[in-house]
């Protein structure tokens, strides 16, 4: 241990007494991400570390599992409700079984921008989706960026949803996004992250994700075809142990919170600020990139999936109805 104080010392014998399942020293922060280094999640996890460690003077270290070494994003979120784990940089897909209010932010066409995004999420809305995490157990800090969700495959080229047909679709494990490839006409099929073996070898025919994952792991060797479908804001929640985050000091709460807000200000910036290479880099390696498909098209498909029972819980239904206004 670096500079740990007395203060800080105490207080981890304090809470490594009292609680009941822990991540061992309560200031070894461990985090957990399904993707590798270069990745959204990972300049996030990054960037906080960084933050946090020099703030609080070497008094708190942050450990990043990376590349699901602890398991896929439902295996990283039992681990913080558990409270072996600290924390997570988690997609907002898988986050929708553990609390269905998260679907409201996935909705298909929610967002038309980046500026609007920013401004529901870091806003009275966004504050809500995050205080309603406690109910099953997390401490949500914030949101980060995936990005804007495209379609790529290896079969065709799609320009509107007739083409989707039949197509199989890797999606996350998540009710919404299933929903959502269903209404499209394709035939999705949930699978944990990383899927380059699969998309390889034709178990899938293709997926959808946002820019930066066409780079970091290369999926332009392997999918010919990308559509700029952008038909979900895919945020990352920044998330913590609720038990853990509770008995820390007020004042180090206020440094792991400003930490992550800072780091997520920081990585929404620099994923946008790179997409124009991503786009140019796969126009490079070859794929065919549909950039003006019939986004009209796509929404009408997936128009009624706010009737769908997904959304029925009424606090959840509430949520859908302030944010589509
Ligand atoms: O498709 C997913 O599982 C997610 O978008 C990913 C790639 C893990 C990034 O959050």
């Amino acid at each position: 241990m670096k500079k740990i104080g007395l203060f800080h010392l105490i207080l981890m014998l304090v809470l490594m007494i009292s609680t009941t399942a822990p991540a061992a020293n309560p200031f070894a922060i461990k985090l957990g991400v399904v993707t590798k280094p270069g990745a959204a999640q990972n300049i996030m996890a990054e960037k906080f570390k960084k933050r946090v460690e020099a703030r609080s003077d070497g008094a708190y270290t942050v450990k990043i599992f990376h590349s699901a070494s602890i398991g896929n994003e439902t295996e990283i979120l039992q681990q913080i409700q558990m409270g072996t784990i600290h924390m997570g940089v988690i997609t907002g897909g898988p986050f929708d079984t553990f609390d269905p209010i998260v679907r409201v932010i996935n909705y298909p066409f929610l967002f038309k921008d980046h500026d609007q995004a920013d401004r529901i999420l870091d806003g009275p809305l966004g504050d809500e989706i995050l205080k309603s995490l406690e109910t099953s157990g997390f401490k949500g800090l914030c949101f980060s960026e995936n990005g804007f969700r495209n379609l790529t495959n290896s079969k065709r080229a799609v320009t509107g949803p007739d083409q989707v047909k039949g197509l199989k679709i890797r999606v996350m494990s998540s009710a919404l996004h299933k929903a959502i490839w269903q209404a499209l006409g394709a035939n999705p099929t949930p699978m944990p992250w990383p899927i380059y073996t699969e998309l390889e070898q034709g178990v899938i025919d293709g997926q959808e994700n946002p820019l930066w994952v066409m780079e970091v792991y290369k999926f332009y060797e392997i999918q010919k075809f990308m559509t700029l479908t952008r038909h979900v804001y895919s945020p990352h929640i920044n998330v913590a142990s609720l038990n853990w985050f509770n008995g820390l000091p007020a004042a180090d709460q206020t440094l792991i919170t400003e930490a992550a807000v800072e780091a997520a200000r920081f990585q929404r910036k620099d994923n946008r600020e790179k997409n124009a290479a991503r786009l140019a880099l796969v126009r490079e390696k070859g794929m065919q990139v549909a950039d003006d498909p019939d986004v009209d098209a796509f929404r009408k498909r997936v128009a009624g999936l706010k009737d769908l029972d997904l959304y029925q819980a009424p606090r959840v239904q509430d949520l859908l109805i302030r944010m589509l206004e």
